[in-house]
């Protein structure tokens, strides 16, 4: 996936992938273990190591998560987190910081898995994580107050699938992030067109995504690319509010008609009754 993209750009710029140099032999043995649990896609500060410092995207993903950061609350004391596809752990490392009492993180690669269960063990923090795909999210018990789901959506061939499943557990918040392309303009449009209006579909503000049959940034589990409109609308019809927009492709929102007469969306869906 994007590994394969961070190498390509690491050729392109022309820096070899680093390492940060010490001469303690603690943050050696520390590198030495970094390099033994593989590439990193997350970049995390343990004790003064950086897991990925030379990421195609920068300091990433705390990058994203300074958007973030003052949009959850500073004290989520007591509060339960589930982080969807959470690669190196890096986001469920913010919210157990934040005095979280149960963080769950699960992904469907044992690699970064493994990174994540050895980025919180460095740091001291008692996180689960679980080998688990976001399809199969129905079988965790009860719901999350937070739930993160990010940077997966658009490496699903059944994305609103997916979408609809998660926010059966979204108890409080979803943070929802995406790849992005397209018109970053957000509209409003009508509730309905006449079958013979085909203008609608030549505006690039409308909702739309882009499906990928081959690959896009060298990653052949990049399928569907929403614009912002699409990213909107999916959200604002799998029943949530959308709170706070805090940069381009991510999104904070709240379970507000998630149910129809008593049942889920995807519920309703799956037995055509929606
Ligand atoms: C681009 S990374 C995003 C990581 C992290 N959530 C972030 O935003 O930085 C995509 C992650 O989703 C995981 N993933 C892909 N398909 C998944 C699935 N069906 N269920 C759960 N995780 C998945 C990948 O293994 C990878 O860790």
């Amino acid at each position: 996936m994007l590994t394969e993209l961070s190498k390509l750009s690491e050729k392109k710029i022309g820096r070899e992938p680093r390492v940060c140099q010490s001469t303690d032999p603690g943050q050696a043995e520390l590198r030495q273990r970094i390099q033994e649990l593989g590439d990193w896609f997350h970049n995390i500060d343990l004790h003064g190591v950086q897991t990925a410092p030379g990421h195609f995207l920068g300091d990433f993903p705390r990058i994203k998560w300074k958007h973030l950061a003052d949009v959850i609350p500073q004290d989520l004391t007591g509060a339960t987190v589930l982080d969807i596809g959470c690669n190196g752990g890096f986001y469920c490392l913010q919210m157990k910081q934040r005095g979280a009492e149960r963080v769950l993180g699960i992904d469907v690669d044992d690699r970064y898995l493994n990174q994540a269960r050895f980025a919180a063990k460095q740091l001291g923090l008692e996180i689960e994580f679980e080998k688990r795909s976001v399809y199969e999210v129905a079988s965790l018990p009860g719901q999350f107050d937070y739930v993160i789901f990010m940077g997966v959506f658009y490496h699903l061939r059944y994305p609103l699938y997916a979408l609809d499943s998660i926010v059966k557990k979204v108890g409080k918040q979803l943070v929802f992030q995406t790849m992005v392309r397209g018109s970053e303009t957000a509209r409003a449009y009508a509730d309905n067109y006449h079958f013979w209006n085909k203008e609608i579909f030549r505006d690039p503000d409308f909702p739309q995504m882009y499906f990928i049959e081959n690959r896009y940034a060298d990653d052949p589990t990049n399928w569907w690319i929403p614009n912002v409109s699409a990213c909107e609308a999916m959200l604002r019809s799998s029943g949530l509010h959308i709170e706070a927009h805090p940069e381009v492709e991510t999104w904070v929102c709240s379970p507000r008609h998630v149910q129809r007469d008593g049942r889920f969306i995807l519920d309703m869906e799956l037995d055509g009754t929606l």
